[in-house]
């Protein structure tokens, strides 16, 4: 067997570096190969020409990832504090949950009317350490016994994010483990690869509070962007809709947010009763507005209260409220449609999503919607796509999320901090290379229009 050249390493070594050494700084190639020498005493050319050992790049751990040992063994602690709720994780390689704790800040920032920061950032400040000490005792393990420690750095609330972030270089310093800085939206596209068998490239549609985007996942770290919200983003304008309808005053909503209460309102309403322009129907990209599409909403409950002799300030609620409802969820669905349906075409013209692999995720608090979701299935449907949405917990803001997120980076041998002093969280952060000029210049046009389902 030829002498491997450096930057490679035998694979049994290369686990048995990940389950021993302890490393706090630079981790390229070389150095975790020189280390693991170190630590395991072992001469480095004795190894090298160990006969029949398989050598593998970095790039190519993927390819021994299957073997179920060397997967199980590795495990990833994970930490996410980028928003609304704390949570901590631990995954093993095959996507195994061996603990989770989660704390929702979300019942706190009801009573504000949305989140304010500085009461987040002191909550997740609050709530990390019993969280993440949550999350280890459930999987009954220490901190020493995790692989590595992966943590949201961007994008989110620069308050929040700051909290997960030092408490993470925190540990990092304490347990000498590595850290796999890990950006929030990937984390939510690559879940749904824990849970099924998907493999790249596929189709990610992300409908949150915060987040509205429609991806291509290539690989992990390796997205297309092709298109995101331009103002709000969808679970926000279903929360302020359903303020202005008082819908916390409703007998059937008190408890509900304010996505789930106009989900449940519009199914008992006629969603054509009132007519809203669907917004950038003219635009040919994938981007998103729903702001405008608010503010007529806003303009209609203000005329229907008018009519109904409802002052603005009082709690009663309009006798059409389930026809509001129904035809605001309507058209914010009809424009999610029109924009996956040009994402899918986009793909198929661009041969982007290979005909035999065509799978969208769907994730986000708003894909729990129901009619969303048979709305968008019936768009994959047309195309023969396979619709998988990750259930309801792992939807949502996470630890678990985080924490597969390091593992698919650890996987692949990358995406370990070189220095994890130097690692700082960053607010904005778009994700992938932006393709939206290129889906605009495609000139694709959504027609015949694929009709909502009843
Ligand atoms: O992903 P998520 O739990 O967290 C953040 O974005 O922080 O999403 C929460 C959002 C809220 O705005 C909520 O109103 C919305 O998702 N949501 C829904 C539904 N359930 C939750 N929107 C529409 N229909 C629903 N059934
Ligand atoms: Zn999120």
């Amino acid at each position: 067997m030829a002498a491997p050249t450096s930057g490679k390493m035998c694979q049994k070594c290369f686990f048995q570096m990940l389950q021993k050494c302890s490393f706090n700084s630079s981790v390229s190639s070389n150095m975790l190969i020189r280390r693991f020498h170190k630590v395991s005493n072992t001469k480095l050319n004795v190894l090298r020409y160990r006969p029949n050992a398989v050598f593998v790049t970095k790039s190519q751990i993927r390819t021994f990832a299957d073997d179920v040992d060397s997967k199980s063994r590795l495990l990833v602690l994970g930490i996410e504090t980028s928003c609304d709720e704390t949570g901590a994780a631990v995954v093993d390689g095959r996507g195994n949950v061996l603990g989770e704790a989660l704390h929702s800040q979300k019942l706190v920032h009801l009573k504000h009317g949305g989140i304010v920061p500085s009461v987040a950032q002191q909550l997740h400040r609050d709530h990390i350490e019993e969280v993440v000490q949550g999350a280890l005792d459930t999987a009954n393990l220490r901190l020493q016994d995790v692989t590595a420690i992966a943590a949201t750095v961007k994008p989110g609330l620069a308050l929040c994010l700051q909290i997960g972030v030092e408490y993470a270089k925190k540990l990092v310093k304490q347990s000498g483990k590595p850290l796999i800085p890990v950006h929030h939206m990937e984390a939510h596209a690559l879940t749904a690869r824990m849970i099924e068998n998907i493999e790249f490239p596929f189709l990610v549609f992300l409908l949150s509070g915060g987040h509205c985007l429609l991806a291509v996942a290539r690989g992990v770290g390796d997205f297309l962007l092709l298109g995101s919200t331009t103002d709000e983003a969808p679970g926000v304008v279903f929360d302020q809709v359903a303020r202005k309808l008082k819908l916390k005053h409703h007998p059937n909503c008190s408890t509900l947010s304010g996505g789930q209460a106009i989900e449940v309102l519009a199914s008992q309403g006629d969603s054509q009763a009132f007519k809203f322009t669907v917004p950038m129907a003219r635009y040919a990209n994938c981007d998103f507005s729903f702001a405008g599409h608010k503010n007529q909403t806003y303009r209609l409950i203000d005329k229907m209260e008018k009519e109904e002799g409802i002052p603005a300030d009082s709690d009663q609620i309009l006798s059409c409220v389930n026809d509001v409802a129904a035809s605001f969820q309507r058209t914010a669905t009809r424009h999610l449609m029109q924009r996956l349906h040009r994402a899918i075409l986009y793909c198929q013209q661009r041969h982007i999503i290979p005909q035999d692999n065509k799978t969208l995720v769907l994730s986000g608090g708003v894909a729990s919607n129901m009619y969303i979701r048979r709305s968008l299935q019936a768009v994959t449907d047309r195309f023969g796509y396979q619709l998988v949405c990750p259930p309801p917990r792992l939807c949502t803001d996470n630890g678990v999320m985080i924490a597969w997120a390091g593992m698919e980076w650890l996987k692949e041998g990358r995406g370990i901090a070189e220095d994890p002093e130097a690692v700082d969280f960053q607010p904005r952060c778009p994700l992938g290379v932006d393709m939206s000029t290129d889906v605009l210049n495609a000139g694709i046009k959504t027609t015949p229009k694929i009709k909502v389902p009843t």
